[in-house]
């Protein structure tokens, strides 16, 4: 049997190569401190478990209907209104097995042969691998620092082709962080408002992870651009239901039908009782997301200040979700105590997981090599922990390869 030509060009991604070897060294015994982790250390809340499991008891294990159960497709529209000033119907909303599996029906429902999306870089590595399997051409646009690594009109302007069929915007982003401001959106908007072709999709999955500015999604800054705007979230991050697999979409009726066709081909609905979780997540109230919020914060705060003293990496406070961006440029081109030269990030995350046991992600799994990623969602004494274990293998780096012998 061979492998049907549209997964070729895939391969491992460091994200999961270093994952790989993280467990590995794990399971030889070694404290390996994980900061690779995309998810809240946080349980599911309790109110949310109990709504599952009076399901199961109520017998609610049938075959739903694909686009979701009306009850959730409600709660999504309630949240809708009370979060992001949107006005949705029911036949507007698709629940689905994640965002990212709302992603891969977008595509796969709109994409032909070189059609092109651009995507800001930094991005989550998915994006690109679900845009080639739906035959997409993936245009990536470098963010720097100085823009606080978002999207300028300019960039977006000149990104455009005949063949841009969408731009895919995700705020606050995995995995800078960064979250665009409503005027940011807006000039976004202008641009776009003069190419009606281009459909925009937003991946808004980090929503109540914003730390220091109230939230402001793509949508409520520009409602003219509804009619050709996708919105995509679900509850993984917001709820720490992860496992749950249950996303929602919001967009224009004719494109939520399409995608809902193409969950017909592949999952059809999602399972009964992660969507009773779901609505009882939806419906819990902002306390406890305001208090998990105030926690990660926290330590963002205090992973900041010490990263900055580590010589040789650098960060900016991030503004949402739960990752430092951190500049490790200064470091390569430096030897390791046995000799072995860094010359990249992904060089220093081999480093740092074989010398300090800490687990990161390098910035080229996001589109840009002088860049690490850690995660803050763990505890803060692992972090700490992870800290000094860095700043321990940094200080042995040495410039001259001479004094490494
Ligand atoms: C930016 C972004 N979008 C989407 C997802 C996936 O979300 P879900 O668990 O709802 O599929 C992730 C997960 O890491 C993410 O970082």
């Amino acid at each position: 049997m061979s492998i049907a030509q549209r997964l070729k060009g895939g391969g491992m991604s460091v994200i999961v190569q270093m994952s790989e070897k993280a467990q590995a060294l794990r399971e030889q015994g070694r404290p390996i401190i994980n900061l690779c982790i995309g998810e809240p250390d946080f349980n599911t809340p309790e109110s949310v478990a109990v709504a599952a499991q009076e399901a199961i008891t109520r017998h609610d294990t049938h075959y739903p209907p694909t686009a979701g159960t009306d009850t959730l497709r409600d709660a999504v529209c309630q949240k809708l209104l009370r979060d992001n000033d949107v006005l949705a119907t029911s036949s507007e909303v698709l629940i689905a097995n994640g965002a990212k599996q709302l992603l891969f029906n977008a595509f796969f429902a709109t994409l032909n042969s070189d059609d092109e999306v651009i995507i800001p870089a930094p991005y989550w590595s998915s994006y690109l691998d679900i845009v080639r399997v739906c035959s997409g051409i993936s245009r990536i646009v470098h963010c720097g620092s100085s823009a606080g690594f978002k999207l300028t009109p300019e960039q977006l302007q000149d990104a455009i082709t005949p063949n841009t069929r969408w731009v895919l915007l995700n705020s606050p982003s995995n995995s800078t962080g960064a979250v665009y401001t409503e005027q940011q959106w807006q000039a976004l908007a202008k641009v776009l408002s003069q190419h009606p072709n281009v459909w925009i999709m937003t991946d808004d999955i980090y929503e109540h992870l914003v730390y220091d500015q109230d939230y402001c999604s793509f949508l409520q800054a520009a409602p003219a651009l509804a009619s050709r705007t996708l919105m995509i979230n679900g509850v993984s991050k917001a709820y720490a239901m992860t496992g749950w697999r249950v996303g929602y979409a919001y967009g224009p009726q004719t494109l939520i039908k399409a995608m809902t066709s193409v969950q017909n081909y592949s999952t059809s609905g999602v399972c009964t009782i992660a969507q009773a979780a779901a609505v009882a997540a939806l419906h819990s109230g902002r306390t406890i997301l305001h208090e998990r919020r105030d926690i990660l914060k926290q330590r963002r705060d205090r992973l900041v200040d010490r990263i900055n003293t580590i010589d040789g990496l650098h960060c900016q406070t991030p503004d949402g979700a739960f990752y430092l961006w951190v500049h490790c440029g200064e470091l390569f081109n430096t030897h390791t105590p046995d000799g072995s030269l860094i010359h990249n990030d992904v060089a220093l995350c081999h480093y740092l997981l074989d010398c300090a046991a800490v687990a990161m992600v390098p910035g080229s799994a996001f589109g840009e090599n002088q860049y690490i990623r850690i995660s803050f969602a763990c505890a803060w004494d692992e972090l700490e922990k992870a800290c000094y274990r860095i700043d321990q293998a940094c200080q042995a780096l040495h410039t001259d390869e001479a004094v490494t012998r």
